[in-house]
């Protein structure tokens, strides 16, 4: 086959046969295909889109250039994936929990890239804790406890990190077709058999508009179930960050205090809705309510927070040692009136300068540098008041960071009507 012909088939609008979609995927990871060609097809995906035969055919060509995960154990195996936003912290919870209602979680998570955190780089705040489990030691952890929290092995989709860092550098990461072949083709090489999406929307999401998330929210469910995942999605609000920390030292201490019933209601509601249709989808529950139940009483009982702690010490984790968080910085409403607007991507931009995020795939962290959120979109405030606490050592950093913060909130002079933090996707709409 000739990769310039295939281009030019996209290119013109036309769609491609399954052989020229596994030529051009094999090909690029086997490093027989070129980037420049590659970015090619991509550009062209990305502007005429692709049908939905087309999109699970991809899919299944990124999934053939590695391995999939086997199963460890009967016990069904879930897992969840957000497609990123602010303060985005339910992993942390969701997999613990749900190894908790006897499933196996295997989580495969990323690192943060822009301006919406990564679950690993959260969790390597805590002192010592390890990223990189070989297939065998997330294996015999998955058999005893029932969850992992890890990075994607060399042979999880070889093909997909690749590609992933070309649309990276091309503009070629927000279409329907790529993202849902980048995520689906990972998920579905977990083997599992229940998936929740939480699509995200709003100014701190890749994707500003609901409409989009609901596009997307489609797609994503449609891959899941013709490869016999039952999968489910939320539609969430990510006008403001979720809970009250951004940030990676700061979002797991949020974390901790979620699970010991004490951490933001909003953290709290999204992690049990998001693993409430889990539970459904496996019949571990008969319906919602009764999900939402067995999920209160494994919180309340301390059961979830355990087996958090079981799944960091087993992979070299010390939650004991203390994470540092950096200084505060404080940033106070310089008028009185209603919290009307949160500018996500600024939000997120302040978080990047202070080194709490990547511009840069490969690039470090500092995880204790963040921001604690004072205020909700809503609220009432006087001038003076504390909306933000920024924390970050080097002050020069912080400063940066406050006028970016300062540009991201804006105060009206009337109450505004907010939405609901999620709503449910029909996948059949
Ligand atoms: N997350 C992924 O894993 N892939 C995408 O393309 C976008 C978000």
């Amino acid at each position: 086959m000739i990769p310039a012909l295939i281009i030019s088939k996209k290119r013109d609008g036309q769609r491609l046969s399954e052989s020229e979609i596994r030529y051009m995927i094999s090909g690029y990871a086997r490093g027989d295909v070129p980037d420049y060609q590659m970015a090619a097809l991509a550009m062209a995906i990305f502007i005429r889109g692709m049908e939905p035969e087309e999109i699970s055919q991809l899919t299944d060509a990124m999934i053939a250039t590695g391995n999939c995960m086997e199963r460890v154990s009967e016990r069904p195996r879930v897992d969840k994936h957000s497609t990123g936003g602010l303060g985005d912290k339910t992993s942390l919870i969701l997999g613990p929990m749900l190894a908790c209602c006897d499933l196996d979680v295997p989580m495969i998570s990323g690192r943060g890239l822009g301006i919406t955190g990564g679950t690993l780089d959260k969790l390597e705040s805590i002192a010592g804790y390890r990223c990189d489990l070989s297939e065998q030691e997330s294996g015999q952890q998955l058999s005893k406890i029932g969850c992992f929290i890890t990075g994607a092995s060399q042979s999880l989709v070889p093909a997909d990190k690749k590609l992933y860092g070309l649309r990276d550098v091309t503009g070629t990461v927000p279409s329907v077709a790529l993202i849902t072949a980048s995520i689906m083709s990972k998920k579905i090489a977990e083997t599992l058999d229940a998936l929740v999406l939480d699509v995200k929307w709003g100014t701190g999401a890749f994707l500003e508009g609901i409409d989009q998330a609901r596009e997307l929210a489609f797609s994503l469910c449609a891959n899941g179930k013709r490869a016999g995942i039952a999968t489910s999605a939320l539609l969430s609000d990510m006008n403001q960050p979720l809970g009250r920390m951004v940030g990676n030292a700061c979002e797991v201490e949020e974390s901790i205090e979620v699970m010991q019933g004490k951490g933001p209601q909003d953290v709290w509601e999204l992690t049990r809705e998001l693993s409430a249709r889990v539970l459904v989808s496996v019949g571990r529950a008969v319906d919602l309510e009764q999900a939402r139940m067995l999920l209160q009483g494994h919180l309340d009982s301390g059961r979830v927070m355990e087996r958090f702690e079981q799944m960091v010490s087993m992979q070299g984790g010390d939650l004991g040692k203390s994470r540092r968080l950096g200084r505060i910085t404080e940033v106070r409403a310089p008028r009185s009136g209603w919290l009307e607007r949160i500018d996500g991507q600024r939000l997120g931009q302040a978080v990047i300068v202070m080194g709490g995020g990547r511009i840069q795939a490969g690039q470090s962290i500092d995880p204790s540098v963040g921001l604690a959120m004072e205020r909700r979109l809503g609220d009432r405030v006087e001038k003076g008041d504390l909306l933000v606490a920024i924390l970050c050592d080097p002050e020069a950093k912080a400063e940066s960071a406050r006028v970016l913060v300062n540009e991201s909130i804006s105060i009206g002079d009337r109450p505004v009507d907010r939405i609901g933090l999620w709503q449910e996707f029909d996948s059949r709409a």
